[in-house]
């Protein structure tokens, strides 16, 4: 594939990192994460090799859901650091070519935000409309409940106006209408700012709530969307929208703008997601070769992002009870790691007992879907969460830099794992180190990943192995072919393949040493190790692999 092509869609094969300035690394020795600090690190996430920074909320906000509620979109939280400190991050990341996308949550506000204390103050305030208010509580559907630990009800009474508003979350995040078009004006405002800051796009929250919760409805709620990536278009071309929207399939493809791929750019593969941990709970490839084939495809120019964990629960609401009871008794047993009833508390590494061949094994085959990887900030030197924190924040702990920690000279505001997963034993100085570690195994990971565009933009064929506890796919772009297969259970493997078109080729191991050739009849055997992967590049004898991508075409 022409890199001057993948280069203009740069979203269809980046590797987006997310993270919290709060938890990422102290700049000023007070305890908490900032943007001075973070801009310090900007050389080991280029080192990483991830291309697109993915900042969680860092606006002023009482943080009471974790920045997730806000009162100044147009701001920095002070603890994080100043506007100047955030256009010097910005200006760094993009000197080492990262780019950075950041949560637009507009949604909702905080209940403290300038807006809504006006709303609520008497029914005829400027800014009563930019809030859903109602004069009953309109009944609730016990399922739309989304954190049903604090909250019974999506409507909350307010006595000094004796009416209803709507929160589709706590009851501290009144949703925000955009019925209303100054409302709609106001989020392509704050779009717009942070763009002229140097921003490439957003990761949207909540996106069905925010169009579909509101008064009075909109005709087309999909027009708003499509009307907002045009708005950022024409600001700037390659700026994206990546879009939290965890609906089945069919429910989900109008948020890419069916047919013509305008409102979200990329979607969250949240059903990709949760049959993935269904196959690892079963060690089965059946769930995660069924989602493969169902996921329908992305317009032209948008993507999938794929992802095994983030920074909330890992959710598993779109399986059926009995298989959320098959994940939860594989990853996470105890009380204390389920939460909501539908999701568990915990990092990856800890859900696969630390065990590295397995570890590696879940992201090979994440990086191998088809779509662009996403990752959340320690995935990549295997962090483990801190059950004792509150709700999800289990999983919010601060980065380990060093065996010290590393985060803060100060005494860091959270408290992270301890045990097998403490700094002292799982840090990146030592990684760095250790030519073994999983920290460079990952830049292997996402070199490879960034060679082979054609995992992300070829055309996906899952293939017959024979074999129940084996994935195996093929992704097919411009004459080259990029093959992965996987190992789901924990004894060794042998894979027989039929490659069709690629008879007599050559198959170059990528994450390790190692050649194979397919036979004059399409045939070539593949061992795996317990839980093992492999990615393998195609090519005829003539060309060196290196050159497969570009000289097929
Ligand atoms: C989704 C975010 O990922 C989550 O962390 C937050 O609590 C809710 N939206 C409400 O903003
Ligand atoms: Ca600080």
């Amino acid at each position: 594939m022409r890199l001057t092509y993948t280069s203009d869609l740069w979203w269809k094969n980046a590797v987006i990192y997310c993270l919290d300035v709060e938890t990422f690394k102290d700049g000023n020795d007070d305890g908490i994460g900032d943007f001075r600090g973070l801009t310090q690190q900007i050389d080991y996430l280029s080192g990483l090799g991830v291309t697109c920074l993915w900042l969680m909320p860092f606006f002023p906000t009482p943080n009471r859901d974790d920045g997730y509620d806000i009162t100044d979109f147009y701001s920095i939280d002070p603890r994080l650091g100043t506007l100047g400190d955030f256009v010097e991050f910005v200006r760094t990341a993009q000197d080492r070519g990262l780019r950075v996308i950041a949560d637009l949550v507009v949604n909702h506000t905080s209940d403290q935000h300038p807006w809504f204390r006006d709303s609520r103050s008497s029914k005829d305030s400027r800014y009563r409309d930019w809030y859903v208010w109602s004069d009953k509580a309109e009944p609730d559907d016990p399922k739309s409940v989304v954190f049903p630990d604090k909250e019974t009800s999506v409507w909350e009474l307010d006595k000094k106006t004796n009416q209803y508003y709507l929160h589709s979350f706590y009851r501290h995040q009144p949703d925000l209408n955009v019925g209303n078009p100054e409302v709609r004006d106001e989020i392509a405002r704050i779009l717009g700012f942070w763009m002229e800051l140097g921003l490439s796009g957003f990761r949207v929250d909540a996106v069905p709530f925010l169009i579909e919760n509101v008064h009075p409805k909109l005709a087309d709620p999909h027009e708003f969307l499509a009307d907002l990536r045009a708005f950022m278009s024409r600001r700037s071309g390659g700026s994206v929208l990546l879009g939290e929207v965890n609906l089945p399939y069919p429910d989900l493809v109008p948020y890419f703008g069916e047919g013509l791929g305008d409102q979200l750019t990329m979607c969250f593969d949240f059903i990709g997601m949760q049959k993935a941990w269904l196959s690892m709970a079963r060690g089965e490839a059946a769930p995660l070769v069924e989602a493969f084939e169902k996921r329908p495809k992305a317009p032209k120019d948008c993507q999938w992002a794929v992802f095994l964990r983030n920074h909330d629960e890992l959710t598993l609401d779109k399986l059926t009870e009995g298989e959320r009871k098959e994940v939860f008794a594989a990853f996470g047993p105890e009380e204390r790691m389920q939460i909501y009833g539908r999701g568990l508390r915990r990092r990856l590494p800890t859900m696969l007992g630390g065990d590295l061949r397995r570890i590696k094994m879940a992201y090979s085959l994440l990086f191998s879907m088809p779509g662009t990887p996403v990752m959340f900030y320690g995935e990549e030197i295997g962090m483990g969460e801190n059950l004792d924190a509150e709700g999800r924040m289990a999983v919010r702990v601060p980065m380990q830099w060093s065996k010290e920690g590393g985060f803060s000279l100060s005494e860091p505001d959270r408290e992270g794992p301890d045990g097998p997963y403490a700094p002292d034993r799982v840090n990146v100085a030592d990684q760095k180190r250790d030519t073994d570690s999983l920290l460079r195994w990952f830049q292997l990971l996402i070199e490879r990943y960034r060679e082979c565009p054609e995992l992300a933009w070829g055309v996906p064929t899952v293939l017959d192995s024979g074999n129940p506890a084996v994935f195996a796919h093929r992704c097919d772009a411009d004459g080259a072919s990029v093959l992965a297969v996987h190992n789901l259970c924990d004894t060794a493997q042998d894979v027989d393949l039929t490659l069709n078109g690629l008879e007599s080729h050559i198959l170059t191991d990528l994450l390790g040493d190692g050649t194979h050739t397919v036979s004059a009849k399409g045939k070539v055997r593949l061992p795996l190790g317990p839980h093992g992967c492999r990615w393998l590049r195609a090519s005829t004898p003539e060309v060196p692999p290196d050159d497969a991508s570009i000289k097929s075409q």
